[in-house]
Parts: C-alpha cells; structure tokens; sequence
C-alpha cells in the first residue's frame, strides 16, 4: 500500500515543527522532524569539537556514526547519539549553528536521505525541513512552505528558548535566525526553497490556532 505525505518546508521559527505535530495528531500521521536529525549530527561535531565548516572532519565523523530515531506512546520524537537521549542537548541554542553548518555538506544530506525516505515509504508522514519538497518527497502528496517575518520567527524561537530555560536575548536570536536563514538558502547542497508545487504560507501576525486551521483547510482539499 502506498503512504500519503505531506512535506512542510521554510525558514527556522515559522512554527513548522508546532504546526506539524499538531496536523500530525489530527491526521493520524506520522510526524517526522527532520532538522532534529541534522541537529544530532550537529551535536555530534560539537561533542567532537570539529568545526561545523570543516567538511573533511565532519565527514570523518559519519563513520560509524550512531543515529537512531524513536517514538514514545505519546508520539514524541526521540534521538538517539550513540544510545543516549539527546532529544534535550540538541535544542541547545549553539547547536543550531552547528546543525546549520553541518546540513551544508553533501555528504551530510546523502548519509541522511535515504533514512528520511524510508520514513515515508513506510508510514504517512508529515516531514518538516529545509528540502522535503525539493528533494527528500519530491513526489508528496502536499507541499506547504511556511514563513513569517524574522522578527515574528525570532520572537517565536526567544520564547521557546525561554521557556527551556536557556539564557538568552531576543536581539541575539534575531540575529541568529538571519544569519541561519542565510546559511541555508545560499548553500550549494539542498538549500532551502520553496518547491513549484509548494503552497505559500506566511503566518505572520497569525494566531498558532488560526495558522493550524488554514492548514487543515489546505491539507484536507488536496489529499
Ligand atoms: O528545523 P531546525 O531549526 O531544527 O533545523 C536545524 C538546521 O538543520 C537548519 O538550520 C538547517 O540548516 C538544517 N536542516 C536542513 N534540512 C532539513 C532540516 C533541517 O538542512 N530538512
């Protein structure tokens, strides 16, 4: 039987992952975050203390590197580093940086693709990223680009960091969140772009119930 998948792509802080585990809960789908998979490599070069740049040595290190990705009963995503729980570690502020380097390596995105795909050959899934429509599903069911305003998005990315507990400023995360952007739509491999087929959504300004309805709306008029 073949699987139903919806790709939702865009900028970091549009609410993707929110938006997606909550669509995913509605449809009975799979969610899938696939920035969480980059930010375990990520977590892996800083452990290592390579440079998130140094392509030979973050190379090095995706042999015999250990990923695994689990599911607990309330449908959490769950990474695995080598067998420890780094589902916590890898929302460490300086380990976005560090997955936004790494993602830029080819040999990075080959090592994971094949992963991502079988995810959806096997389930219905929603998977949220950079290149789900471009690259990874280019062949989903629907396709949706979600963004919004750098400042709405580091607004978003400030109170989630908040609410972790971790010691930051907004006006470093805005940073970040351009700079990031930045990182990943000018990079050579997979950058991050809005498929043809993609559908535009800008949740600036949105309530997350008022984006989650609209999504529905456009996720249930094309399945
Ligand atoms: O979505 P999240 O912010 O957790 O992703 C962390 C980083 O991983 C992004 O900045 C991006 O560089 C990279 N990424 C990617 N392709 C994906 C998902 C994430 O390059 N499909």
């Amino acid at each position: 039987m073949s699987h139903k998948s919806i790709a939702v792509d865009g900028p970091s802080g549009a609410g993707k992952s929110t938006l997606a585990k909550l669509l995913a809960q509605k449809l009975g789908y799979l969610y899938v975050d696939t920035g969480a998979i980059y930010r375990t490599v990520g977590l892996r070069a800083y452990r290592a203390g390579v440079d998130p740049k140094d392509t030979a040595g973050v190379t090095a290190l995706l042999d015999g590197l250990h990923i695994e990705m689990k599911y607990a009963p309330d449908g959490l995503q769950h990474m695995y580093l080598d067998g420890e729980d780094v589902t916590d570690a890898i929302r460490e502020h300086v380990i976005s940086g560090y997955a936004s380097g790494v993602s830029a390596i080819p040999a990075v995105r080959a090592f994971l693709l094949d992963r991502q795909r079988e995810l959806a050959r096997e389930h219905d899934v929603i998977m949220d990223g950079r290149d789900i429509g471009t690259v990874v599903l280019p062949q989903a069911d629907v396709k949706i680009f979600l963004t919004a305003s750098p400042e709405d998005r580091a607004r978003r990315r400030f109170e989630e960091l908040v609410q972790r507990g971790q010691q930051t400023d907004y006006d470093t995360v805005l940073h970040d969140v351009i700079q990031r952007d930045e990182q990943d739509i000018n990079r050579a491999a997979a950058p991050l772009r809005q498929a043809e087929d993609a559908l535009l959504v800008d949740t600036t300004g949105n309530a997350l119930e008022e984006s989650l309805a609209l999504l529905l709306e456009i996720i249930k008029e094309r399945l």
